[in-house]
């Protein structure tokens, strides 16, 4: 285990006189790439600001990011656990923070806490810097937690065909669809929920799909949510599997290469997300300041 290191962890915007000072906050918090991933961003925009880490006791959310604002930090990520503490947290919230019902993204303006989730912005602009195209595609997006929830509002955006929602439990992805339904109906797409056992049947899989997309939780315990059958039934060679984890090839990734899919970890979708946090923050003028093409390379390399 790697311990924390106290300085980097040190987010205390009054020890930093001068520098503005932002913090990703989640529990654990120690494998976090933000911090590498902001240093970079600020590199190349040429940008002064101090990012650490926060890791308050998974109770201790809001009491944490009130005194890192209090004492003037400017900005915070939020990752796992506390995205639904974050939303509760934020003053103003975007519309597309609403709808992904979870806030990443956290900043102070005239007194006032804004949040917004940047999440499914960055995993659209992941996909399409893959070369992924999502107008008119079939997409199954598995799982229907708040990972999932946090992308729904970007992929419809994009027009695609149709959304499949799969899940475990089917109640959870009945919800998601009643929720999108009207953006769904407006885009023009054909959003549908599944439990993970009907992919398995291939009359009711209504599809084979051009992107499968796993938001489930399995991967962190070295699982993934299809079956063998459901493999079969969903993937074609020129399918293309994303899973938002990152850092390991997971069971999921390694289903979809036996079936000759193309893969990809969620590494991208980290370092877009950050990017769009990042020119929240700092402006939208440094859009083209920044790369996040090449930290993400960096980090790959
Ligand atoms: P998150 O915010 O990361 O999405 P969550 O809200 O707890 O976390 O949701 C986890 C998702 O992963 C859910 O869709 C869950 O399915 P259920 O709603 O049926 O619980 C899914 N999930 C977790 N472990 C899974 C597994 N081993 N196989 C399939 N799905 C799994």
């Amino acid at each position: 285990m790697n311990p924390l290191n106290p300085a980097d962890l040190h987010t205390d915007p009054s020890l930093f006189v001068g520098t503005d000072v932002y913090a990703v906050t989640g529990n654990p918090i120690s494998h976090t790439k933000s911090p590498d991933i902001h240093r970079r961003f600020a590199e190349q925009a040429k940008q002064k600001m101090h990012y650490g880490r926060l890791q308050p006791d998974i109770n201790a959310f809001a009491v944490a990011a009130k005194s890192f604002f209090d004492a003037g930090g400017k900005g915070m990520n939020v990752t796992v656990p506390f995205k639904l503490d974050a939303q509760a947290f934020a003053d103003v919230l975007t519309s597309r923070a609403q709808l992904a019902g979870a806030v990443n993204t956290l900043w102070i303006k005239d007194s006032k806490i804004y949040g917004d989730n940047t999440d499914g912005a960055g995993l659209v602009r992941d996909l399409l810097a893959q070369g992924i195209a999502l107008h008119q595609s079939r997409i199954l997006l598995l799982g229907a937690g708040g990972a999932a929830r946090g992308v729904i509002g970007p992929l419809l955006q994009q027009s695609p065909k149709c959304l499949v929602i799969a899940n475990r439990s089917n109640a959870k992805a009945d919800e998601l669809v009643k929720l999108f339904a009207d953006l769904a109906a407006s885009q023009e797409v054909a959003l549908e929920a599944r439990t993970l056992l009907e992919l398995e049947n291939a009359t009711t899989t209504p599809y084979p799909f051009d992107l499968i997309i796993n938001a489930t939780a399995a991967g962190l315990i070295d699982e993934s949510p299809l079956s063998a059958q459901a493999v079969a039934n969903i993937f074609v060679p020129s399918s293309f599997a994303y899973d938002m984890v990152y850092g390991k090839s997971t069971a999921f990734m390694q289903q979809a290469l036996q079936k000759g899919a193309r893969v990809s970890d969620g590494l991208g979708m980290l370092v877009e997300q950050a990017a769009d946090a990042f020119l929240l923050w700092r402006g939208e003028q440094l859009a083209t300041a920044i790369d996040p093409r090449a930290v993400l390379a960096k980090l790959r390399s």
